[in-house]
């Protein structure tokens, strides 16, 4: 079994839709390599423990649980962890907006690290070859300057001024716009978007990842909205992320190695990925070693 490094042991790690998880039934999944199962109890609220027996789908009372995992609950999801974790969550301050639409658009596992999905998340060079027509389109495939900086006190990763031309922004947009992106790292395998949002050019639209890290080299996705959007129905925009993200999938499954780089020599440098250097650079320093290729020493 891997060794999972301290600081990756500590976090919160996202495990499944709090929704999704049926009172008195066990859930099963796996985080870090560890088997867990999980179910809600009577009053909905979460329980984890490390999965003996338990089978997808048994009746379980969950009063007879005892050996427990720590749990949380936060933007619609269940998150627990291995070790001692913080007191609460990063924080999306937007999701409390009364008058977003906020919504989780499915779990999808993928065959490659936590790591590669959050910086795939980052980058906006593959937007008018991977999401053709919708997120980018010939001849604007140009990524132009951008910001990075890592935060010390809030310990993220923020890019700004971040500009692309896209053909249908949001399911909001009726025409192209240039949007502007801003990104933040606020844990190392979750990522999240603030972008223009077609109805109301004073706000953003909110589009965070949240990334299971199942092994080394699987994991899931777990995918937050939260919309300024007063015409769409929850279905049709989960419908929109879903799309995108599916043409996401094969591209991350075909990265080599499955893990994460984090010598920034092993992959070519260009302007592009100014925020993927800051990201494997944050994740050296904080002493990450779980799903990537730490630097030789
Ligand atoms: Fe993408």
């Amino acid at each position: 079994m891997p060794s999972i490094d301290p600081i990756t042991r500590d976090l919160w790690q996202v495990i499944a839709a709090t929704d999704e998880v049926p009172v008195g039934l066990v859930e099963i999944t796996t985080l870090l390599d560890v088997r867990l199962a999980l179910t809600r109890d009577n009053d909905g609220n979460p329980v984890v423990w490390r999965r003996t027996d338990e089978e997808q789908g048994d009746e379980i009372d969950p009063e007879t649980v005892l050996d427990r995992l720590p749990v949380i609950t936060g933007y619609g999801y269940i998150w627990t962890s291995l070790g001692t974790p913080p007191k609460e969550l990063f924080p999306i301050p937007e999701y409390a907006e009364a008058d977003r639409k906020n919504m989780s658009c499915g779990s999808i596992g993928l065959a490659v690290s936590a790591p590669r999905a959050v910086e795939n998340f980052l980058d906006m060079g593959h937007f008018p070859y991977v999401h053709t027509d919708i997120l980018g389109a010939e001849p604007h495939t140009e990524v132009k300057e951008y910001d990075v900086e890592v935060s010390e006190e809030r310990d993220e990763v923020l890019a700004t001024r971040c500009k692309f031309i896209q053909p249908r922004a949001a399911k909001s947009a009726t025409e192209a716009m240039e949007v502007e992106y801003v990104y933040r790292v606020p844990h190392p395998f979750c990522s999240v978007l603030y972008k223009s949002c077609p109805e109301d050019e004073n706000r953003r639209d909110v589009i965070a990842i949240f990334l299971q890290p199942m092994t080394e080299e699987r994991c899931r996705a777990h995918l937050l909205q939260s919309m300024i959007d007063s015409t769409s129905t929850i279905t049709d925009l989960r419908r929109f992320q879903q799309t995108i993200f599916g043409q996401d999938k094969p591209i991350l499954e075909n990265q080599y190695p499955k893990r994460l780089p984090l010598d920034p020599r092993a992959e070519t440098p260009i302007r592009a990925d100014k925020s993927a250097i800051a990201y494997r650079r944050w994740l050296s320093q904080k002493g990450i070693t779980y799903g990537v290729i730490p630097m030789a020493s």
